[in-house]
């Protein structure tokens, strides 16, 4: 093992220690201590769920990276295992950037990740230049491989650049052989999805471009994720840069996905759609598995790069990942669910129903805390209304909202009075379905973060907030006569 990973797992051993369970979310996983982005090698190794993550234990923002590393028995309560990688060979010296793993038959775990080195340009400048590397390791421990880097600038497709070249996703065919999808950059053009080919897992070859930007969703992609669902493929992306695109994009850093047909003998994808993957505020990078039941499941980094200055830079920990989300496919969208194991996290249910709100503010008996899971059915009490509204994590200083406006169908999520002190975004809107004014919410609050499903899982959005945690009041607000159907629970990890 390297000084640098000696060093890494001494050190978030020390500090973790000194983060009380209390003061962390309790059923996201968030950085043991230091930073943490990127979901990594999310898979099932050993019998459990084995979820890494970019990370830099020694500071509360993104530096030189390493792979933090979870296990789990639920997807919900992690525990912490040694940090797997560290920036420590000449191909991966400034970080070792995103990438997944796979279990191999004769039971090694695989990982194949970026390297970031620097390499010096025909103008003398240094440059960082990005190669996918392998490591194989027993669950805990992980060896890089001696032939590193596995893909490389050699390996490019004309005119791909060798600096955003990035996060392969690994995985396996029926007949055995080996696939990877590497994010890349084609200047001018934006991102492309490249595909590559391997019959041991050790010698790679180009097999064409699975997917191209062409230079509508935003500039350069990351983080791809590839899979089949309910008879579709699904391509998962990551964008930098984005513009809006009415509600369906948003300014900056958004996660995308494309619909469309895979022939997995010619490596060809017919597209047929994009959507964007998340429609609040924090959610990138995200990644699946299926489960042993044959759910897909995908986790988010619960984060945006450009709101990152949220939370208190004196906080020892920044990072968290979104609740795993079961994906299916219904009227051409793709719907997300928070898995069934949160099910098992339920106590003390509170039903309310046909509580008539008119023109008021109201709580209900109780319906309070920062760690919940509450449906709310709205519909109109006669007439229309003109919003609807819950607030949580609140108190008389403040609160964050989620609001209804059936005459735009726009649903908002605002975080602007959770006692942020950064000017930076607090609001997104997303338009949603309704029946005249019916809309249905289901709410997951877990300390630092909401996630709120609209319809059964047909949108979702996702914001983080660092509200003091003694402001867990939760009321409903109508403009207007609403009716509200309430069941809400206390979450006990
Ligand atoms: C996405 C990303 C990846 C990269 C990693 C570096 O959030 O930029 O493309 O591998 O973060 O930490």
């Amino acid at each position: 093992m390297s000084q640098a990973l000696r060093d890494a797992r001494r050190y978030e051993e020390e500090k973790a220690g000194l983060i009380p369970d209390g003061a962390r979310p309790g059923f996201h996983l968030s950085a043991r201590t230091g930073w943490m982005n990127d979901p990594n090698g999310f898979g099932r190794y050993g019998g459990k769920y084995h979820l890494f993550y970019q990370y830099h234990p020694y500071d509360s923002h993104w530096g030189p990276m390493h792979w933090g590393h979870a296990v789990s028995g639920d997807l919900l309560h992690w525990e912490y295992l040694p940090a797997a990688l560290a920036p420590d060979m000449p191909f991966d010296h400034d970080g070792c950037f995103s990438g997944s793993a796979l279990e191999l038959p004769d039971g090694r775990h695989m990982l194949m990740y970026t390297g970031v080195s620097r390499e010096m340009g025909p103008d003398g400048a240094l440059r960082h230049v990005q190669t996918q590397n392998l490591a194989f390791g027993d669950g805990m421990d992980y060896e890089k491989y001696p032939g590193n880097p596995v893909i490389a600038a050699a390996d490019l497709p004309e005119g791909g650049s060798r600096y955003d070249f990035r996060d392969p996703r690994i995985w396996r065919e029926a007949d055995g052989s080996f696939r990877a999808l590497v994010a890349n950059d084609l200047p001018g053009q934006g991102g492309r999805m490249l595909l590559y080919r391997s019959d041991d897992g050790l010698r790679w070859r180009f097999a064409g471009v699975l997917a191209e930007n062409r230079g509508r969703l935003g500039r350069m992609w990351e983080c791809p994720d590839f899979f089949e669902l309910d008879g579709k493929y699904v391509l998962l992306g990551s964008a930098q840069d984005m513009l809006p695109r009415g509600f369906e994009y948003h300014n900056g850093n958004g996660t995308f996905y494309l619909l469309g047909d895979y022939d997995p003998q010619t490596g060809r994808f017919d597209e047929e759609s994009d959507h964007a993957a998340d429609y609040g505020i924090d959610f990138y990078a995200p990644q699946t598995i299926l489960t042993p039941d044959g759910r897909r499941v995908m986790i988010g980094w619960m984060q945006n790069w450009d709101t990152c200055n949220l939370h208190t830079p004196s906080t020892p920990w920044f990072g968290q990942m979104s609740l795993p989300r079961e994906l299916f496919l219904r009227n051409g969208v793709l719907y997300q669910r928070p898995v069934r194991e949160l099910d098992a996290l339920r106590r003390d249910e509170v039903v309310h129903r046909n509580v008539v709100i008119e023109n008021d503010e109201i709580a209900l008996p109780g319906v309070s805390g920062r760690m919940v899971d509450m449906e709310i059915d709205i519909a109109p009490a006669g007439g229309d209304y003109g919003r609807f509204a819950v607030r949580f994590a609140k108190n008389v200083d403040y609160h964050t909202t989620v609001s209804f406006r059936p005459h735009e169908s726009v649903l908002k999520i605002d975080r602007k009075f959770s006692g942020s002190r950064r000017a930076i975004i607090h609001q997104r809107r997303a338009k949603v379905n309704h029946d005249n004014g019916r809309l249905k919410l289901r709410l997951i609050l877990d300390r630092f973060s909401a996630e709120v499903f609209v319809n059964d899982g047909e949108k979702v959005m996702s914001a983080t907030l660092y509200t003091d945690l003694a402001a867990d009041g939760i009321a409903f607000f109508a403009d207007g006569r609403v009716s509200i159907d309430v069941r809400k629970y206390a979450l006990a990890p």
